[in-house]
């Protein structure tokens, strides 16, 4: 098994993965950001034109496939990463002026209260809660782009605020302020420059980029040079239930249009969406046939040493469909975790290529 290097500094696949690391940062559990220079150089190699990224995530791996002149099609079944993908992929001009963002700090458009009323005593102050329906009642007359780089901002700027960024924490949080200034600006503050952030990630690769929130085995094969593949982990003594921990931003993404919130939790929290990739038991059947029906492409699969199926079983998975198959290791540290013991914890990740 190969292990990989880096390129230097002044190579293409060095110079992309720079500018992909200005994609705003959001916790996303299993996020690849610290691996973009390995895949910008495993992306480099294989060349083509399209390319499909399958369990978008945080968007910075799409992000980083437009740098590398891709036309993109960035997927998550979530309906969050959509936006963010629709923001800083999919969207090649779009900014946010100063005037429209006043605008979205100024008098609320309308009364409604539904952040406040749902998530007081839940999740940030009342006048945080307040900002979020103040600032839907005007995203509210937003259209493409543009609303899309306004709900982004606005959902990474709850992200930041949230300590450890995950939703499973509620009330009386002041025992993880470690002074960081992230935890103490309040979401306005946040907003301006999470818009900031995202105007500075604008820009046009000339390729015709989309997102959308499909469940993986809704996608079409066949139209893709390369697929990355970024399924959930299954780590062995947790779930990979990403709802659990983001279920507030999923519906800040759409004011929770449509949405059934379980009163009876803690958090306020979305139910749980079941797919085969939720399940230890079902995980590798549901790699199988996604394998399957993109082997016409050249697949890029990134897993890490402490997830399920094991590295053996995902090589012959592979090795069913693709006459090739490469395993390139890096080294790596999540600073990701729920708990004390999951923090900074040193895996191998993988990077599976079939050819
Ligand atoms: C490991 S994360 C991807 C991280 C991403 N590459 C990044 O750098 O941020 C896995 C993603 O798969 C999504 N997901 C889970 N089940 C899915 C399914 N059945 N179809 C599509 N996406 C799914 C989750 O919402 C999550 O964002």
């Amino acid at each position: 098994m190969a292990s990989l290097a880096v390129d230097s500094p002044g190579s293409a696949a060095s110079r992309a993965a720079q500018r992909a690391a200005v994609f705003p940062r959001v916790r996303w559990m299993g996020s690849k950001h610290r691996l973009l220079p390995h895949l910008a150089r495993v992306f480099d190699e294989l060349g083509g034109r399209t390319a499909l990224d399958a369990f978008s995530g945080s968007g910075v791996v799409s992000y980083l496939l437009k740098h590398q002149g891709y036309a993109v099609h960035s997927n998550d079944y979530l309906g969050f990463p959509a936006v963010v993908a629709t923001a800083g992929v999919v969207n090649h001009a779009t900014r946010l002026s100063a005037q429209e963002v006043g605008r979205i700090l100024g008098p609320p458009a309308d009364d409604r209260d539904f952040v406040r009323r749902t998530f007081s005593g839940v999740f940030f102050t009342d006048d945080d809660l307040a900002f979020l329906d103040s600032a839907w009642s005007h995203i509210d007359g937003l259209r493409g782009h543009r609303r899309a780089v306004a709900i982004a901002a606005l959902c990474l700027a709850a992200a930041r605020k949230q300590p450890r960024g995950v939703f499973t924490l509620t009330g009386d949080l002041s025992r993880y302020d470690d002074g960081r200034r992230d935890l103490r600006i309040g979401l306005r503050e946040h907003f301006v420059e999470r818009v900031a952030d995202y105007n500075r990630a604008v820009f046009s690769n000339g390729r015709p980029c989309v997102a959308t929130s499909v469940d993986v085995d809704e996608l079409e094969p066949g139209r893709y040079d390369v697929v990355y593949l970024d399924p959930p982990y299954a780590p062995p003594r947790d779930d990979n239930d990403y709802t659990k921990r983001f279920h507030f931003l999923e519906g800040l993404s759409r004011y929770w249009a449509g949405d059934t919130i379980l009163h009876g939790t803690r958090s306020k929290k979305l139910p749980k969406r079941v797919t085969r990739f939720s399940s230890r038991r079902t995980i590798e059947e549901g790699l199988r046939d996604v394998l399957e029906k993109f082997h016409e492409s050249t697949i890029v699969l990134s897993y890490s040493s402490n997830a399920l199926p094991d590295r053996d079983t995902l090589h012959s998975l592979l090795a069913e469909v693709k006459d090739h198959v490469e395993v390139r290791a890096v080294e790596h540290t999540y600073s990701y975790g729920t708990h004390a013991t999951a923090t900074r914890r040193s895996v191998d990740e993988y990077i599976f290529i079939g050819r």
